[in-house]
């Protein structure tokens, strides 16, 4: 499923991310940046060592900012490690939500990185609800893409498994 936002061409697809030829991906890392489970596991593991080497160098993240690293072997050239809010039921947790996937895009438009997948963040090990997280991203990356205008060729969700895929294509399909 896509849409366009300006000149960007917005792209839910479901897959494993590990496999995209975006420039950038996104992983779903935690504060200390010390790897994990699902697809921050998966990143590591397909992308190597030299991902963790600089995870080390960099030594933390908050919670709703992003850092960057080399993606050793995987396709994309970089990986952006964004830290998304364990999910608690409070009104500060689609705030920090919002903030991953937007930090997420100022920092590839930083680096020139004209196209980035991103996973649905935070709705596995941190418990974010798949409906009310869709929604939040959807809104964040079509904010993101409207502040860095020209800066990106697409932005892709790569979403793991049908309920993801179909709590995502729902809420575009109502935007
Ligand atoms: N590709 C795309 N999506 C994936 C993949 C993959 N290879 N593997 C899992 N997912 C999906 C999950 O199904 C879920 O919908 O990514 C979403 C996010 O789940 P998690 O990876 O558990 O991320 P999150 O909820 O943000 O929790 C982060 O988990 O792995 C640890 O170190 C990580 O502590 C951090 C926490």
């Amino acid at each position: 499923m896509e849409k366009m936002i300006g000149q960007t061409r917005l792209v839910l697809t479901q897959g494993d991310i590990t496999q995209a030829d975006t420039e950038a991906i996104v992983n779903a890392a935690n504060s200390r940046l010390a790897g994990g489970g699902g697809v921050d596991g998966a990143i590591h593991r397909a992308g190597g060592p030299e991902i963790m080497a600089e995870c080390r160098k960099i030594g933390s993240c908050p919670t709703g900012e992003a850092v960057i690293t080399t993606a050793g072997r995987l396709k994309a050239k970089k990986v952006i490690h964004t830290v998304g809010p364990i999910y608690r039921g409070r009104p500060e947790d689609a705030r920090l939500l919002a903030s991953a996937y937007k930090s997420s895009l100022d920092l590839a438009a930083q680096h020139g990185l004209r196209s980035v997948a991103f996973p649905s963040l935070s709705t596995g090990a941190y418990g974010y609800p798949l409906d009310a997280a869709a929604k939040v991203a959807l809104e964040a990356v079509r904010q993101g893409i409207e502040k860095n205008p020209g800066k990106f060729d697409e932005v892709r969700f790569v979403l793991f498994g049908q309920p993801a895929f179909d709590a995502f294509a729902r809420v575009l399909r109502g935007q």
